[in-house]
């Protein structure tokens, strides 16, 4: 069973701050996938997520749209890739497998291309709300697996910074 918790964020820096709980709690060998259309918000996650875990600064993630793939390492590698121009056998080709048996993270835009995604992958479904600055964050884990004893982790620091934005 998957369980799932829906958050709202109104601006891109609150999107960047929800990527950075996130962020903080990443360990080797974690999958985070994001699916959303262009423009959802899934590279401003990523820089929270990626900056908080490594402690680069969040300008320098960016979009590896045409790089494919980012690497950051601090302690341990964490992978940013984006699989929007990516088709077929090349997304084998990018080795986010061989990232993940390495101990590294990987944190993966447009992931609905992974013909075989991991069960206990963090999933994050993000959606336009009406044009506005508006988003709707689904986050999907697996009951009993690795992220289910963090999440409450992200949730609670996002109430938080919530109360205080
Ligand atoms: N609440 C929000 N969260 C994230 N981004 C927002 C929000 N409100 C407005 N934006 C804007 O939406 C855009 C999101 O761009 P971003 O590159 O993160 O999307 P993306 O999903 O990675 O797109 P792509 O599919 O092209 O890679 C930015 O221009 C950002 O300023
Ligand atoms: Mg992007």
């Amino acid at each position: 069973m998957r369980n799932t918790r829906e958050i709202l964020t109104s601006s891109e820096e609150e999107t960047i701050q929800l990527g950075r709980s996130i962020g903080r709690i990443l360990k080797p060998g974690d999958s985070i996938l994001l699916v959303g259309e262009l423009g959802s918000g899934k590279t401003r996650l990523a820089k929270g997520i990626v900056s908080a875990a490594t402690g680069v600064s969040p300008d320098e993630v960016v979009s590896p749209t045409f790089t494919l793939i980012n690497r950051f390492e601090n302690g341990f590698p964490v992978h940013h890739a984006d699989l929007y121009r990516v088709e077929g056998v090349e997304i084998y080709e990018l080795g986010l497998a061989d990232a993940l048996e390495e101990g590294g993270a990987v944190v993966v835009e447009w992931a609905e291309k992974i013909p075989e995604p991991e069960e206990d992958a963090l999933k994050v479904f993000m959606y336009d709300v009406d044009l506005t600055d508006l988003r709707r964050i689904v986050l999907d884990w697996l009951q009993g697996g690795s992220w289910d004893p963090r999440i409450c982790t992200v949730l609670e620091e996002w109430r938080r910074e919530k109360a205080w934005l």
